[in-house]
């Protein structure tokens, strides 16, 4: 049984998710398993440089998490033959610049999402990759969390007859920093550090609907910034000038209407903190991050309008959860393992490329666009 190394130069690794994620439950706990197995035996071997600007957190991250290399100097880093992939979770807006610098270095590329803050700058990023025959993926970590995953196993088996809508909620209370200290980096509330929910969540809900429920073809967006003035890590009050919350519905292939509601500014009274519930003709399901629940045509009970009277029926007793029939490991996990097998040939095709990753900054961009402009956009179709 032999074992492959792969090298990988893991930027922004000190943030939220380059900590969490990506770092913590990804490779280090790939590394802790031994790699991933392929079919013949062999194992791959992540071997991470994490790369940052602050030398004494790169440390700590390093001897808390087993890893030996670390590095302030990026440029040595592309330099090096020794790393084939550059990975970053650094900030969205230096993002494209990255990748450019990596992909003329010769390296292959795997980052969190938006692969840029412009369309133009994701699809030259998507293009150059094209040209340059690397191998690259983007994030779409929503696809793996198992919740969508049983969504998916409804959708497929046919059990929701002919989709008409999907309705999602994302969003829970971001504290403002007075009371308690925010729970989101305040970057999130600001235009000039690449802020705002719209060019956030977006780029996810493009690929959910996109591989759920039917390709985008057409957006809707209202944002606003309920509320202007937050406090930020430093005690200090700033401007909020970005969406703090956006209301969006699109027009999928096929005929299906989605609308979904993304907030920082509401609290949560469901069962998750994002919920998509699709209506069919012959069933309905709705998934949270972890479970998801169907309601059969058979099963839907018959309500009655009239206030008159406490409501009779328990709406939440009518749905039956599907069960868990196998491991759901983490979803970024789920993903990098993918891409990595990818890399190394052991998997022919890994469909959520920087290609992938431009079609989300293009909706994010259609949806700031409508809401400027108070009108749909019609989303044109994207070419290599
Ligand atoms: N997939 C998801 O669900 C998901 C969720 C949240 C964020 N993200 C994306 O991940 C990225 C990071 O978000 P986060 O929430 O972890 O943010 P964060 O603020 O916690 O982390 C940002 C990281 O970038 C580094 N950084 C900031 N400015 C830099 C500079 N000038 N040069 C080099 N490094 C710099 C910071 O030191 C930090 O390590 C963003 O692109 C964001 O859109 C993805």
């Amino acid at each position: 049984m032999a074992e492959r190394r792969i090298g990988i130069i893991m930027n922004g690794v000190t943030g939220r998710m380059g900590t969490n994620q990506h770092l913590v439950r990804s490779i280090a706990a790939i590394r802790a398993d031994g790699g991933v197995r392929l079919a013949n035996g062999d194992r791959l071997m992540p071997d991470p440089v994490l790369v940052g600007r602050n030398r004494d957190k790169l440390e700590a991250l390093a001897r808390a998490h087993n890893v030996t290399r670390i590095s302030t100097d990026l440029d040595a880093c592309l330099a090096d033959s020794k790393d084939e992939l550059f990975f970053d979770a650094a900030t969205t807006q230096l993002r494209a610049g990255l990748i450019r610098q990596a992909i003329a270095a010769g390296k292959h590329i795997y980052v969190e999402k938006p692969t840029a803050d412009r369309l133009e700058d994701a699809l030259d990023v998507a293009r150059r990759a094209k040209a340059a025959g690397i191998k690259h993926g983007v994030v779409q970590d929503k696809l793996f969390l198992p919740g969508l995953r049983k969504l998916k196993m409804v959708i497929d088996s046919g059990f929701l007859g002919r989709i008409c809508s999907v309705k999602g909620e994302f969003g829970y209370w971001v504290f403002e920093g007075d009371l308690q200290p925010a729970q989101r980096p305040s970057w999130n509330y600001k235009a000039a550090e690449g802020g705002g929910i719209i060019l956030d969540m977006l780029c996810h809900w493009r690929y959910v609907l996109d591989n759920l429920f039917g390709e985008v073809e057409a957006v809707s967006c209202l944002g606003a910034t309920h509320i202007p003035e937050r406090i930020g890590e430093d005690g200090r009050p700033y401007q909020a000038d970005v969406d703090d919350a956006a209301y969006a519905t699109f027009q999928l292939k096929g005929g299906v209407v989605a609308h979904i509601n993304s907030s920082w500014v509401t609290r949560v009274r469901r069962d998750d903190l994002a919920t998509f519930q699709v209506d069919g003709t012959h069933g309905s399901a709705i998934a949270g991050l972890q479970k998801c629940w169907t309601q059969s045509r058979v099963n839907t009970p018959k309500p009655v309008w009239n206030p008159d009277i406490p409501q009779p029926i328990d709406f939440f007793a009518g749905w039956q959860e599907v069960p868990n029939s196998q491991d759901y490991p983490n979803g970024f996990r789920v993903q990098w393992e993918m891409f990595l097998c990818y890399l190394v040939g052991e998997t022919p095709i890994f469909p959520w490329d920087l290609m992938a990753g431009a079609k989300g900054v293009q909706l994010a961009e259609a949806g700031l666009r409508s809401w400027r402009e108070r009108r749909w956009i019609d989303l044109e179709k994207l070419e290599a």
